[in-house]
């Protein structure tokens, strides 16, 4: 396996020149993974910069900690959802931030850890949680949901077109208790995939996100995360998928609309890795930042 460590997180110089970490500045990074753009932010943001770092997976908050020892007490580190983020504020006695953070998705180390279950290219168990606290694993919804059930999840959180014929054959194969068990039967039931996509991408990420919720947790996060900015302070989102981008790029846009609205646009278009970066990681391929700036209040008159 690669050392993770030595990864550069995606649109990471995007990331450091949109939030502008300055030097007594407060960050949160709600999706801390390995802490590469986490390190990025307390380097910036020196010699005062603090930065509270959310992540649920253990793995991921252990291999943050290593990397940003050197920080000191400068970082703060908390194994909780993102979701939680005011509560977590709350907790440290900070009111207001000057940067939020979220890049959502898999780190590199969940994804190449092949027991966690999150790529079809290995092989391991239908696992598939960020969180290891959290009761239901993939497996569970391969296993026990009802063909129609299974039918609606593949098409609600994978666009997958051929929902039907997957559940189909995923309820005719059952059980299924591995990542190449699942990949197989659902290549054999749609036989490809859009060019360069492999057949089971989309299933994958259709469990994945209904493991962990995640376009719930993304739909709760982003105005209290505006809530908690400081005038000028500016939350960032890197999205993979469109699902994911569709709720970042419809609510900014409702938060940002009409006069007296509590946020700026800073990106009316996403930003998106240049070629150099998509040939060092094809990984970023997907990835879309969209930034938006907390307005100042107008004063009562
Ligand atoms: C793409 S990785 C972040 C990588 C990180 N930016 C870096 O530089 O290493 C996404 C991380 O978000 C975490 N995550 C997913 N859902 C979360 C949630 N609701 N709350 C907190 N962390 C979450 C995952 O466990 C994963 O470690």
């Amino acid at each position: 396996m690669r050392d993770p460590l030595s990864h550069r997180p995606v649109l990471y110089n995007e990331i450091i020149h949109v939030l502008q970490p300055n030097r007594a500045g407060r960050y949160v990074d709600g999706t801390l993974g390995a802490g590469g753009h986490a390190w990025g932010i307390l380097k910036a943001s020196e010699p005062e910069g603090r930065l509270l770092g959310l992540d649920l997976d253990p793995e991921a908050l252990r291999l943050a900690r290593d990397r940003l020892a050197p920080f000191g007490k400068r970082a703060h580190i908390v194994q909780a959802s993102y979701t939680t983020l005011r509560a977590q504020l709350d907790a440290l006695g900070w009111e207001m931030v000057d940067g939020i953070l979220l890049d959502l998705g898999l780190s590199s180390m969940q994804m190449d850890t092949s027991e966690r279950g999150f790529s079809f290219q290995q092989d391991g168990s239908l696992d598939m949680r960020f969180d290891p606290r959290n009761p239901v694993q993939a497996a569970d919804l391969v296993n026990n949901l009802t063909e129609a059930e299974l039918a609606d999840l593949l098409f609600k959180y994978g666009e997958e077109r051929r929902s039907r014929q997957v559940a189909r054959a995923i309820v005719l194969a059952r059980p299924i208790h591995t990542t190449r068990q699942l990949a197989k039967v659902v290549a054999s039931a749609t036989r490809s995939g859009k060019q360069g996509m492999h057949p089971a991408t989309r299933t994958f990420q259709a469990l994945r996100i209904a493991v962990n919720q995640e376009l719930d947790a993304l739909a709760k996060v982003l105005p209290e995360a505006i809530i908690s900015l400081v005038p000028g302070g500016r939350l960032a989102v890197i999205a993979f998928h469109s699902l994911e981008d569709r709720i970042v790029k419809q609510t900014f846009r409702e938060l940002g609309k009409g006069a007296g609205a509590p946020i700026r646009l800073i990106t009316p278009k996403p930003i998106r890795p240049g070629p150099e970066e998509i040939a060092y990681n094809p990984r970023s391929r997907s990835a879309r930042l969209r930034v938006v700036e907390k307005v100042a209040e107008r004063m009562a008159a």
